[in-house]
């Protein structure tokens, strides 16, 4: 292998205009609303109702997406590229629920920011709390757009209080409306102290013109509206809660924009913060902690695997997140984990089950593999320089259910579907090496099984028997300790495929009192990065 460096001098300026990140909300703030409005303002449709028609062709090719529809609810992770300012913006999507907050994580790692999506009605939901806990938790920068400001809600100071109160995240308003919610008037640019008028256009389906109106002009127009809004924007003067990049970029404060996604209100502000104030892909930590630089040979790592998103071509995609260098779809590159070769024919650009070939991507892009089945979560690809990135954590699982074949007679395809699951990430699959060969499946939420078991019958054509198991508690331990838990009832020892020994518990005051007593024992939380033995 030659082991000259070429440097690419076009993937430093690439990099900088690439903004990538993941839109987060509760299911019917209104992400899709927004995504397509974004792709309006960039140009990229010429009429918004797109994405639906899009996202329901997508439905109706698949048959698992189904249950999405069903459940209202957005499962697969999805990635949209645009231009925008000649910004190349990578939209990535996550799944707008609690129990999908693994698969939130792991997009997560892939994106450079998010947006928040709040409904003003509803302010923070407690079952997406996690979710957006989960973005704090990464330092992922993050942008809050308060949606839905056209009809009635809540009291905006008031989520401003709830976003710090329960996420940690200090609100930055950058624009403030002007009227209460369902009276919406506009919004006041802290940046310059203009009024930006909200004019109703008919279900938003064409880029809206925006009218600046200057302060003197807009305190004579609307009156107490107007006066009441300088006064809430003098308090957040006073308390400081103005634009500050450098505690947004940490993850610390989020500028926050009010809008109304359906109407296109607001939306342009948001994508000129995302261009302006959102982070170019920068330089990646490797798994020791060094920054890989943007011009270094290509390495990208995988974040996410998704199968059968075509039930017409059973297939399987990996994406990959690009960190350096640049991509060219047919390079062969090295998978870390192995040392194999790995040819990267099958590169494309991937929404939903539409996909068109991509041949070169520079950092913050996500390329599509196709039919990359050798290729797991977190796995490291890289050209001559060899690198790995730091494994994506796995999360505490919750719940747990035993799962076999409700028909003796599927036993093979049960089991194709349960490793086929269990590597996308659908559930953790827990097994006993030496004992019962009944897998338990453990999950963060309990619509991870419902997806398991839908997937498992449609895509695999076995049904699951899932039968919930009595543990409350998991502890990452290792051999020694697994020992001595043979002797103890109420506790059992699985293993996970990255090789983690989970000690399980019945009952949490049982597992309290063998801290206690046995301080030499290794029963850790199940947090944090989870190494993969390389193979
Ligand atoms: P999601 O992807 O976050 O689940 O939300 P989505 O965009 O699908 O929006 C959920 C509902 O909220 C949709 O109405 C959408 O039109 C509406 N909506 C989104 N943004 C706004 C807004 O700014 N103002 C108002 N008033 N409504 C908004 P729906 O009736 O469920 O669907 P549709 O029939 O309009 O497609």
């Amino acid at each position: 292998m030659s082991l000259t460096v070429e440097t690419d001098v076009a993937v430093p300026a690439e990099a900088a205009r690439r903004r990538t990140f993941a839109i987060i909300s509760h299911p019917d703030a209104g992400k899709t609303t927004l995504t397509e409005k974004f792709l309006l303002y960039a140009g990229a449709v010429a009429e918004a109702g797109a994405v639906k028609a899009r996202a329901g062709r997508r439905r109706a090719t698949s048959d698992w997406m189904a249950l999405e529809q069903q459940r209202g609810i957005s499962i697969t992770s999805t990635v949209l590229q645009f231009t925008y300012r000649d910004h190349v913006v990578n939209l990535l999507d996550t799944p707008g629920h609690r129990d999908f907050s693994e698969d939130t994580y792991r997009v997560l790692a892939a994106a450079d920011a998010a947006i928040m999506v709040l409904d003003v009605a509803k302010g923070i939901e407690a079952q997406t709390l996690k979710l957006f806990e989960v973005c704090r938790a990464r330092s992922v920068p993050v942008l809050t757009f308060l949606n839905k400001y056209d009809r009635p809600g809540r009291d905006p100071l008031e989520l401003l209080d709830e976003i710090e109160a329960q996420i940690g995240l200090r609100p930055t308003p950058v624009t403030w409306p002007v009227g209460v919610p369902g009276d919406f008037r506009g919004v006041v640019d802290r940046r310059d102290g203009s009024f930006v008028r909200y004019r109703r256009t008919a279900h938003g389906a064409t880029a809206a013109p925006e009218e600046r109106v200057d302060p003197g002009q807009a305190a004579a127009e609307e009156g107490d509206a107007w006066h009441q809004a300088r006064e809430a924007t003098d308090l957040l003067d006073e308390i400081g809660a103005t634009l500050d990049v450098a505690s947004f970029l940490a993850g610390e404060s989020s500028p926050l924009f009010v809008g109304s996604a359906l109407t296109n209100f607001g939306v342009r502000h948001l994508l000129d913060a995302v261009v302006d104030l959102a982070p170019p892909a920068a330089p990646r930590s490797d798994d020791s902690g060094s920054l890989r630089p943007i011009d270094a040979p290509f390495a990208g790592f995988v974040f996410k695997i998704q199968a059968n998103m075509d039930p017409a071509h059973r297939d399987h995609v990996a994406f990959v997140r690009v960190c350096s260098g640049r991509f060219t779809r047919g390079m062969t590159l090295v998978h870390g984990p192995s040392g194999r070769p790995f040819s990267t024919k099958y590169a494309a650009s991937v929404f939903g089950s539409e996909r068109d070939t991509i041949d070169v991507a520079y950092p913050g892009d996500v390329v599509g593999l196709v039919n990359a089945s050798d290729l797991q979560i977190g796995d490291t690809l890289y050209d001559t320089d060899p690198v790995a990135f730091p494994p994506i954590a796995t999360f505490a699982p919750e719940l747990f259910a035993s799962a076999r074949p409700r028909d003796t007679g599927r036993h093979k395809q049960f089991h194709r579907g349960l490793t086929q699951l269990e590597r996308e990430g659908v559930v953790q699959v827990l097994r006993d090496p030496d004992g019962d060969p009944v897998p338990v499946l453990a999950a963060v939420g309990a619509m991870q099984f419902e997806v398991f078991a839908h997937r498992l019958a449609h895509e695999f054509g076995a049904e699951a028997e899932l039968l919930p198991a009595p543990y409350k508690a998991a502890r990452r331990t290792d051999r020694p300790t697994a020992e001595h838990l043979r002797q103890v009832r109420g506790a059992r020892v699985l293993t996970r495929a990255d090789g983690t020994l989970l000690a399980l518990f019945d009952n949490p005051y049982q597992l309290q009192r063998l801290q206690q007593e046995h301080p030499d024992w290794r029963l850790d939380p199940v947090l944090g990065a989870e190494a993969r033995p390389r193979s």
